[in-house]
């Protein structure tokens, strides 16, 4: 742990210009940028041909550790969130068990303040009856609500349950929007299929687009924040240029339904590909990539969800859904970066700054003088394979195994303190919450 790091000659990618200069942090902040700066400093860095970013903020993982800790835990995951360039993680409710009563939320900060690396924060899950209990929750980002089942037991599809969640929580409202009577009658009707293509059949266009229909009116009518996770239907993309409303509906996007489609994910990948809300098709990820460019999508996550290889290569009914990420959506932008297909600016939008106005999250998302030093240092030049062995993640795999990128994290700085450099990993840095309020 450093007092003091002085970075020289690096270049900072600002809200709306970059500069070369040196950058000073102390006690945990960023104290000074200038061209030149003397400062003492415990550490000095050469930063020459590096550039600097806000810390990447990912606000939809799932770290389950608990009971599920052979898929992934805290320690693991917030590993491999430092290696991908993640100073901030929100992890969801559907663990073992589940975070569905300040008790398990407790639980949880607890166990988190030992083992996560970098900064995070927990979400609480609705269920027909714990709504009075989570309203009483200080300092969690939101509410989830699984409007289609997926993995763990937190479905909550009744209308009724719904409309009591909406007229009487204040806290942000978060839905997993895939309609579960659809899904019922499609996995009735495709039962005896076995392979994994018919994922996105079941789970059709039209239960992502009529669960999204639902909770954006549920979120007018009481006039609550809306949330919408991991959007991936080109219908759904054209509703909501239609009806968001900006303050009170926001929604993301998944590096997984923007650079994957079928049928060659499917082939490809088999299970590996199987993930709920599906891959779609090429149609989708194209106006998905619209959708975020022109702002109907407000921000990318990973939806980090992990689960083992023994459990992925089970036949396509019996397979888990989900898909680890953390350490491959960075490579992946700045790769599109490299391409021309977006900017350095756009890469803060989506990684850091919509996400700190979306969760109301102080003092991060920006490289500003008495900021949080919280920082993704990347190198544009290096160009490396996404390796499976290489991953931090417990579950030693990505879908993206194999594919060359160029644009890499280099060091990732946590409350001012290095977590990750170049590979290693210092893992007697701690996170913290976030202090949402
Ligand atoms: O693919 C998914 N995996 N979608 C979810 O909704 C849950 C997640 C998980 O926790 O495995
Ligand atoms: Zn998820």
């Amino acid at each position: 742990m450093y007092e003091s790091i002085l970075i020289k000659d690096i270049e900072i990618i600002f809200e709306r210009d970059t500069q070369i200069g040196d950058l000073y942090l102390q006690n945990g902040q960023v104290k000074a940028f200038d061209w030149h700066l003397n400062f003492p400093a415990e550490l000095v860095l050469k930063g020459k041909g590096l550039t600097a970013i806000p810390g990447c903020i990912d606000t939809h993982v799932h770290l389950r550790d608990f009971d599920l800790k052979d898929k992934e835990d805290f320690n693991f995951g917030t590993r491999a969130a430092a290696a991908g360039g993640f100073t901030t993680v929100f992890d969801m409710p559907n663990t073992q068990p589940p975070t569905i009563s300040l008790d398990a939320l407790a639980q949880k900060r607890q166990k988190a303040a030992a083992h996560c690396l970098v900064n995070y924060g927990f979400y609480l899950g609705a269920t027909k009856n714990n709504l009075t209990e989570l309203n009483k929750a200080q300092n969690i980002p939101g509410l989830k609500i699984f409007m289609g089942s997926s993995t763990g037991n937190l479905l909550l599809d009744q209308e009724s349950d719904l409309q009591n969640i909406f007229k009487n929580t204040d806290k942000l409202i978060l839905v997993h929007a895939e309609d579960e009577q659809i899904i019922m009658e499609n996995t009735r009707k495709y039962m005896c299929e076995q392979d994994v293509s018919v994922h996105a059949k079941i789970r059709s266009r039209e239960a992502e687009l009529k669960a999204v229909q639902k909770a954006v009116k549920l979120a007018k009518l009481y006039h609550k924040r809306l949330h919408i996770l991991h959007i991936t239907a080109a219908e759904t993309v054209a509703f909501l240029r239609k009806e968001k409303v900006a303050g009170l509906i926001t929604a993301e996007v998944c590096p997984q339904h923007l650079f994957l489609h079928g049928p060659e994910a499917y082939e490809k990948l088999g299970n590996f590909a199987k993930v709920n809300p599906p891959i779609r098709d090429q149609r989708d990820s194209m106006t998905l990539w619209q959708g975020l460019k022109d702002g109907v999508l407000d921000f990318i996550a990973t939806d980090h969800a992990p689960h083992t290889i023994e459990e992925k290569i089970k036949s396509y009914h019996e397979a888990p859904s989900g898909m680890p990420g953390l350490e491959t959506a960075l490579p992946l932008m700045l790769n599109m970066v490299n391409t021309g297909k977006c900017s350095m600016y756009d890469i803060n939008k989506w990684l850091s700054q919509n996400q700190v106005k979306t969760f109301g999250i102080p003092n991060k998302g920006y490289i500003r003088r008495g900021y949080d030093a919280d920082l993704t240092i990347v190198d544009m030049k290096t160009k490396r394979k996404v390796t499976n062995r290489k991953l931090q993640t417990k579950c030693g795999w990505s879908a993206f195994d194999g594919m060359t990128l160029q644009g890499w994290p280099v060091m990732t700085i946590v409350n001012g303190n290095i977590v990750y450099r170049e590979g290693d990993i210092f893992d007697q840095i701690k996170g913290q919450e976030v202090n949402l309020t």
